[in-house]
């Protein structure tokens, strides 16, 4: 019982600020719900060759897509769009062809940046390839999270700025996974 959320960070970066917002959002979710980061930094750069003979850090990545029921896509944005790491990892679970183990998962879309856009074009960019990959992404509201000072309080929780607009934004989340899920 419960749901198992698969978390993917579009940053390997260890200091990330999309990993911490990931770490201090996941808290604002109700107890039935677990969430897990994927590993995305192991996997090799995706070639159409593999398919057939994929790598472990592939089948592991499509297996933990598979067993999660929903999805929680944290990103960056790099040149006005997601990170190279991160479409990499959705073109691997997307194939080979029609063995899409994104297919249905409802997802929540999420990212922070130092600039004032909040990664919105980047956001915006993924939710366009998630269309394609028959992931329905919560719509509204939309989270386009500026990094600044007291974002995170000290013990890494979302701090008392932001923390009514991100819990709203969890609970609709949450609404929304049950919704697909059950
Ligand atoms: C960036 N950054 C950035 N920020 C932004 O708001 N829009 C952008 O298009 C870009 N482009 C971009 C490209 C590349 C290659 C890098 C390395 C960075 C800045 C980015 O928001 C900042 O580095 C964040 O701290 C990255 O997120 P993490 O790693 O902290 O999660």
């Amino acid at each position: 019982s419960g749901y198992q959320i698969a978390v993917i960070v579009g940053s390997l970066r260890k200091e990330s600020f999309n990993r911490k917002l990931a770490d201090a959002v996941v808290k604002l979710a109700p107890p039935e719900f677990s969430f897990r980061q994927v590993q995305i930094g192991d996997l090799p750069l995706y070639n159409q060759d593999d398919d057939a003979d994929p790598a472990e850090p592939v089948k592991r990545l499509k297996n933990e897509i598979r067993a999660a029921q929903g999805l929680l896509f944290v990103t960056p944005e790099y040149n006005r769009s997601i990170p190279g790491v991160l479409k990499n990892a959705i073109d691997h679970a997307s194939r080979p062809y029609g063995q899409n183990a994104w297919a249905g998962k409802p997802a929540g879309v999420l990212g922070a940046s130092i600039g004032t856009i909040g990664t919105a074009i980047a956001q915006q960019h993924l939710r366009n390839v998630l269309a394609y990959l028959d992931v329905p992404a919560l719509g509204q509201p939309e989270a386009f999270i500026q990094v600044r000072e007291g974002l995170f309080d000290e013990g890494g929780n979302i701090g008392a700025a932001s923390k009514g607009f991100l819990q709203d934004w969890m609970d609709r989340y949450v609404a929304w996974v049950k919704k697909h899920a059950d």
